[in-house]
């Protein structure tokens, strides 16, 4: 696992998004996975900045989300749908039919997942996976618990999650229990997945993640079996890892490629 510590939230972002960059430039048809919640939008901001710069073109780019809540329209100011149209896809070139956020409102979600994992096997997986954490330590919203072999699938959200996501909404009550997630097994067959977080909150999941063992207790930490992920992290989120020093050395004398 490739850790980058920066020394702010905008460095964060900047680096994830020139990731996404170079991977769109050497394949302009790339398929790019994408995650909601609050660390990916500074990501999301540089992206659109280096599109209106006319330094990145989404034309041929395909996107596939990680997941939605379930019963919750597209239309619902706190649906995944409309957070990724506010805070990506109405500022940049991408075509609308190359555009998938799972639906929370479909009647047979079994076929559903299915069709969704389907359409990612048709243009032949996922090349870059951009994730952020839960404070649970889940990626996509895969909760302790869950096999970390998991397919998209429907899943009850832990009162943890709710709480933190009770946020954006008017009251807890009004958190949706379910929701529709990649699996892990989807999200560890990425070509390349890109984690990002920041803040002191995630201290705590960033070191199990990084350095604590491999376990569905912390699905995260199933990107330490995967072959190519780079972890990108502020200095707030590095308070409880162990081998700062060792991860700046690597960082600063990576090899050129
Ligand atoms: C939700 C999403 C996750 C995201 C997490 C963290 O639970 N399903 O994909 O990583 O929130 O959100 P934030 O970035 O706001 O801390």
């Amino acid at each position: 696992m490739e850790v980058i510590i920066k020394d702010t939230y905008e460095e964060m972002s900047i680096e994830a998004a020139k990731i996404i960059k170079d991977a769109i430039h050497l394949k302009p048809n790339l398929v790019l996975g994408l995650a909601t919640g609050t660390t990916p939008i500074g990501t999301y901001k540089e992206l659109i900045r280096m599109h209106q710069a006319g330094e990145l073109d989404f034309s041929k780019v395909v996107t596939f989300n990680l997941d939605e809540y379930v019963g919750m329209p597209s239309t619902h100011d706190q649906s995944y749908h409309y957070f990724m149209h506010e805070n990506l896809f109405n500022d940049i070139n991408i075509a609308p039919d190359n555009v998938h956020v799972p639906s929370g409102v479909v009647k047979d979600f079994k076929r559903y997942c299915q069709w969704y994992e389907d359409e990612i096997a048709k243009v032949g997986g996922v090349d870059l996976q951009v994730l952020g954490i839960g404070s649970d330590g889940h990626i996509g919203f895969n909760e302790p618990g869950t096999s970390l072999a998991s397919r998209t699938m429907v899943v009850t959200l832990t009162e943890e999650t709710i709480r933190d996501n009770s946020r954006f909404f008017d009251r807890i009550e009004d958190v949706p229990r379910l929701a529709i997630t990649m699996g892990v097994g989807t999200i560890m067959e990425a070509k390349h997945c890109l984690l990002v977080a920041n803040g002191k909150k995630k201290a705590g999941p960033v070191a199990a993640l990084v350095e604590g063992p491999i376990t569905s207790q912390v699905t995260a930490s199933a990107l330490q079996m995967h072959p190519n992920a780079t972890v990108i992290f502020d200095e707030a989120a590095t308070s409880k890892l162990k081998r700062i020093d060792y991860y700046k050395w690597t960082y600063e004398n990576r090899p050129e490629v």
